[in-house]
């Protein structure tokens, strides 16, 4: 997806051993269709060259504000002028302080303190030692970088370079990419509090075999992070899939449905919509055995007894709450075939406002899908696309209904 056609991005990077992830950041950025501009301190000289930069993003890299190729000599002015965003990875502690400081004796913080702030947002990628991060000193700073409006991207946790372990490693590029097109994104959800369950779910036989099926949970977590970027907090129920987590999404991870539903109760309370995406297995054995079942010789299977699972969505749309319109519940039909009756027939049944039906064997694993929402007036099609852009249209369209009060 070219999501960032068009638009003219600032990296900026300050010192620090992450700058070898804003190499990938800055090819990840390009390959997204933005123009990169690459803005370096001198510290950042030390950890990667500008020629690596320059060479991924395609133009000089800007290091000094001595630099005198622009023909007005205003580097730090024409920076951000041009801007569509200046997302700075990583930001070192020593940046983040300047900042905070109105500080500008490079041109890196220059061209942030001259930026038009109402127009070219400022997004901060912090990367430091876990005591850095701590210290009161950046935490205090952090709460004044955001009350003078940038966004600060959360940090993330794990081994650093100085071979401790905890908080403060900069996000991985990918994720970086999303906080950044999340940016552009319009807020349709904000102040909404959105549950999506999603993936398949897998209902034990013995402890080492089960029944599940198909679903990868990328629709599902498409629409979470939709969700998510259009300003929602996000809570996902996950079943067992290898999908990364959206940025800024909480996930709770589930096996059987029995789980997904305990999951979905323990949230649903909160949320103001539920997306239930989920591919629920609608029957689970009896009693899971708790040794491996094996062969007895007689050449004849083992009989297994099955019990019907519960109905998440169809439980959470005959609550109180559901039914006083305080939670908006949307549906999905996976389908092999008449895909319009079964979506209209599933509506009715689980008693849901809107359901999204889709032709699941064409779909499961892929990238792309087909949509048919469907209501009580009508259906609309959202025709072939990236599940990232239908999630979107999805969540488009749930935000309408939520501004709308609901037909007669
Ligand atoms: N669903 C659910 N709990 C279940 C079964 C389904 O919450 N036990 C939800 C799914 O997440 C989806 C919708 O209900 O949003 C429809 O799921 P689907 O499997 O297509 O429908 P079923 O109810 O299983 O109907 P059928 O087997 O007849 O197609």
């Amino acid at each position: 997806m070219q999501d960032l056609a068009g638009k003219h991005i600032v990296l900026g990077l300050s010192g620090g051993i992450a700058c070898y992830k804003s190499a990938e950041l800055c090819r990840l950025l390009v390959k997204a269709g933005a123009t990169v501009q690459v803005v370096m301190t001198e510290a950042a000289a030390q950890f990667i060259t500008p020629v690596t930069m320059q060479a991924l993003s395609n133009r000089p890299v800007v290091t000094s504000q001595w630099d005198a190729r622009a023909p007005n000599n205003m580097a730090h002015i024409n920076l951000g002028r041009e801007a569509d965003a200046v997302l700075i990875a990583p930001a070192s502690a020593d940046l983040m302080a300047k900042l905070v400081h109105g500080r500008a004796d490079d041109v890196l913080t220059l061209l942030c303190l001259a930026r038009p702030a109402e127009r070219v947002p400022l997004l901060l990628a912090p990367a430091m030692n876990r005591e850095m991060w701590a210290h009161p000193a950046t935490q205090r700073n952090l709460t004044q970088l955001r009350a003078d409006g940038a966004v600060v991207l959360p940090v993330g946790q794990g081994d650093q370079a100085c071979g401790e372990t905890g908080d403060g490693r900069m996000l991985e590029p990918e994720q970086l990419l999303q906080g950044l097109m999340a940016q552009f994104q319009p807020k349709l959800l904000a102040g909404h509090r959105v549950l999506v369950t999603a993936g398949p779910t897998f209902e034990a036989i013995d402890p080492v075999r089960g029944i599940t099926n198909h679903s990868s949970g990328k629709m599902g977590f498409a629409v979470a992070r939709a969700a998510q970027e259009a300003g929602a907090e996000v809570t996902l129920v996950a079943g067992p899939v290898h999908l990364p987590t959206p940025l800024g999404v909480r996930r709770v991870n589930v096996q059987s449905a029995l789980q997904m539903q305990a999951a979905v109760q323990a949230e649903v309370d909160r949320a103001t919509v539920f997306v239930a995406a989920a591919a629920v297995a609608d029957w689970r054995p009896a009693t899971a055995a708790d040794q491996k079942l094996k062969k007895d010789g007689s050449g004849l299977p083992p009989a297994l007894h099955f019990v019907e699972n519960p109905d998440i969505l169809a439980g959470v749309a005959a609550s109180d709450r559901a039914r006083r319109g305080d939670l908006f519940c949307v549906g999905f039909a996976a389908e092999s075939h008449d895909l319009l009756a079964h979506a209209q027939a599933k509506r009715v049944r689980k008693n849901v406002p809107l359901l999204v039906g889709n032709i699941g064997p064409a779909t499961f694993g892929q990238d792309d899908n087909a949509l048919l929402l469907v209501d009580a007036h009508g259906t609309r099609e959202l025709p072939h696309a990236p599940k990232l852009d239908l999630a979107r249209q999805l969540v488009a369209d749930i935000a309408r209904r939520l501004a709308t009060p609901p037909r007669a």
